[in-house]
């Protein structure tokens, strides 16, 4: 009677809930704003994320998720619980049953720190699924079937590449290099051959504004504000869609060799599905415009993006929360009873 059923993508870029008949109700950033001197929390998610690079000394906004995992334990459960509680909007339930996202190859201790954050925010019922198989139901891939699916999920902090078969994961490699190591490439390049600092929410606005994989029709420059390093004042520079692809490279060539590597582990008749069937890119990370079209020069397999790439993995949880009725347990492994 009294139960409410959640799925959670616990990222380290955004945290997004669903909840079982209503689908998803909520898409945040992971970042919380706290007060330092009573550790009190100021503001989570879009009203934090405004804070970052902006607060007195009293008060710190910080993202609690790095590379995929937990970093600071207190602060991503209280953000949890605040998210929680706004999706219940007040009301009380008996049980809570939540299904939440982990990404593929984390050690207990990562996953433990998830099942506790969970239990901290109000959850009665957990079940931990693996990043890459929520990602592939979410994009709707055919995960049942006797063939080989790909996905690669480019979120913030991790890329996770996953050939998926008869509803488990055949291989899969994960690598704590996506989305924010895009901006940081920024950020480094920047100050390196403008002397200009800039923090990371200016980077993440270049990227998305101009940044690619690769050359694409009417690039524009972009006028950029930062603090000059020489003189400390403030200053504009306009930095050009080519100085901003130069930058990014070295990530994501290195996401793009993760994906090499893990179809040189996969086996033949798997690999000879896949050129069949293609790559599917889920997470944020997919929309950098002329992505796909580089993973598939450099691999010779088709690339499609997944409709609504940034909401798979929770559409995953929602998934597996309709298919199960009635699960009373935890489960540290791989989401098999995804239907
Ligand atoms: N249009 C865009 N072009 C390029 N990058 C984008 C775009 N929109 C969002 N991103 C990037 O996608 C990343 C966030 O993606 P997503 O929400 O899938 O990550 P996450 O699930 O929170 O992280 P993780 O799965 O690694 O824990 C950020 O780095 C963000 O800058
Ligand atoms: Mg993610």
């Amino acid at each position: 009677m009294f139960t409410r059923d959640i799925g959670v993508d616990l990222g380290t870029a955004n945290t997004l809930v669903c909840l079982k008949g209503k689908g998803i109700i909520m898409r945040e950033p992971s970042v919380v704003a706290y007060d330092i001197r009573n550790d009190a929390v100021r503001a989570v998610g879009t009203e934090a994320k405004e804070m970052i690079g902006r607060t007195p000394g009293s008060i710190v906004a910080v993202r609690p998720l790095k590379d995929g995992v937990i970093a600071d334990f207190d602060v991503t459960a209280a953000m949890l619980k605040r998210f929680i509680r706004q999706a219940l909007k007040g009301s009380v339930f008996s049980r809570v049953r939540m299904v939440i996202c982990i990404p593929a190859g984390v050690t207990e201790v990562e996953s433990r720190a998830v099942y506790d954050a969970a239990k901290q925010a109000g959850a009665t019922d957990i079940d931990l699924v693996e990043e890459p198989m929520a990602a592939a139901v979410g994009a709707g891939l055919p995960i049942w079937d006797a063939a080989g699916s790909m996905v690669v999920d480019v979120g913030g902090g991790t890329s996770e590449v996953a050939v998926i078969s008869l509803g488990d994961i055949v291989t899969a490699q994960s690598i704590r290099i996506a989305g924010d190591d895009f901006d940081e490439a920024i950020i480094n390049y920047v100050r390196k051959k403008h002397n200009l600092l800039i923090g990371e929410r200016t980077a993440e606005q270049i990227k998305i504004e101009i940044g690619s994989a690769k050359p694409y029709e009417n690039e524009g420059d972009i006028e950029i504000k930062g603090r000059n390093q020489v003189d400390g004042l403030p200053k504009n520079v306009i930095i050009t869609a080519e100085e901003v692809r130069s930058a990014m490279a070295d990530p994501i060539a290195q996401i793009i060799d993760t994906i090499r590597t893990t179809l040189e582990k996969t086996p033949p008749e798997l690999a000879a599905d896949i050129i069949d069937r293609g790559i599917t890119l889920t997470g944020g990370g997919a929309l950098l415009r002329g992505f796909a079209e580089l993973i598939a020069e450099n691999t010779g397999m088709p690339v499609s993006v997944a409709p609504n790439p940034l909401d798979c993995v929770v559409l995953g949880t929602a998934k597996r929360l309709e298919a199960d009725s009635g699960f009373d347990h935890y489960v540290f492994r791989r989401g098999k009873r995804f239907r």
